[in-house]
């Protein structure tokens, strides 16, 4: 089973995975977490690329697009197919959803060059199931100055490139509603929590009757 977690910068995917991964442990399940850009050695070495906007200020965004996407092939295979293939659940903490709602929806690059790039990359492989942690721009880009994470170079681009994001999550999940469950990332982190939690374990268990 293949979950992941998207969202606009702040949104708090990356606190909730943990506790999440935990809580399905409890609950019998094989779970392993992952992020992108990363995962693997590969991966994170372009990540280093990818989010070094101080020395990297002249990347082109077609250069920018297929890092992301190289991170993500060497992640894919060298992770998380054998993962999968071993019967794990794997939640990755963004996917190739992130490509289509920055570089596609954010950045203004053709939506249908993108989708044939990241089935070239993916090898076909895509989520089973999608939570979207949903945040107003604003309030995600103020939380993350407020937790005093460090701002990267893709953190530094307007708030109105960010709102082109969220509205860009919100179309993919029209367009594929029974992939996405949506969560609203705007209520504490505990109540965030249970809400995920519920939708995964909820899941899981129609899978489970499916089967
Ligand atoms: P990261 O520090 O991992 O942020 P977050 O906790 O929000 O995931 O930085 C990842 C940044 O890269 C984030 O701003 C989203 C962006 N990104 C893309 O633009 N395209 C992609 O395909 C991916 C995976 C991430």
């Amino acid at each position: 089973m293949f979950i992941t977690l998207e969202g606009p910068d702040g949104s708090g995917k990356t606190s909730q995975m943990e506790p999440l991964a935990a809580f399905l442990r409890e609950h019998g399940y094989d779970v392993v977490t992952t992020r992108e850009p990363g995962g693997t050695p590969i991966s994170n070495q372009v990540r280093e690329i990818l989010l070094n906007r101080m020395e990297n200020t002249a990347m082109h965004p077609r250069t920018e697009i297929l890092l992301f996407c190289a991170s993500r092939a060497q992640h894919v295979e060298e992770f998380i197919r054998p993962q999968l293939a071993d019967g794990k659940i794997v939640i990755c903490d963004r996917y190739a959803d992130s490509t289509l709602a920055y570089q596609g929806y954010g950045h203004g690059v053709d939506i249908e060059v993108l989708k044939n790039l990241l089935n070239f990359t993916t090898g076909g492989l895509f989520p089973d199931l999608t939570l979207l942690l949903d945040v107003k721009a604003e309030i995600g880009l103020r939380r993350r100055q407020k937790g005093g994470e460090e701002w990267n170079r893709l953190d530094a681009y307007a708030v109105k490139f960010h709102c082109r994001v969220q509205k860009g999550y919100h179309q993919l999940v029209e367009d594929e509603p029974h992939r996405w469950q949506v969560i609203d990332a705007e209520q504490s982190p505990e109540l965030v929590q249970k809400e995920m939690q519920e939708v995964i374990l909820n899941f899981l268990s129609n899978q489970n009757s499916i089967n």
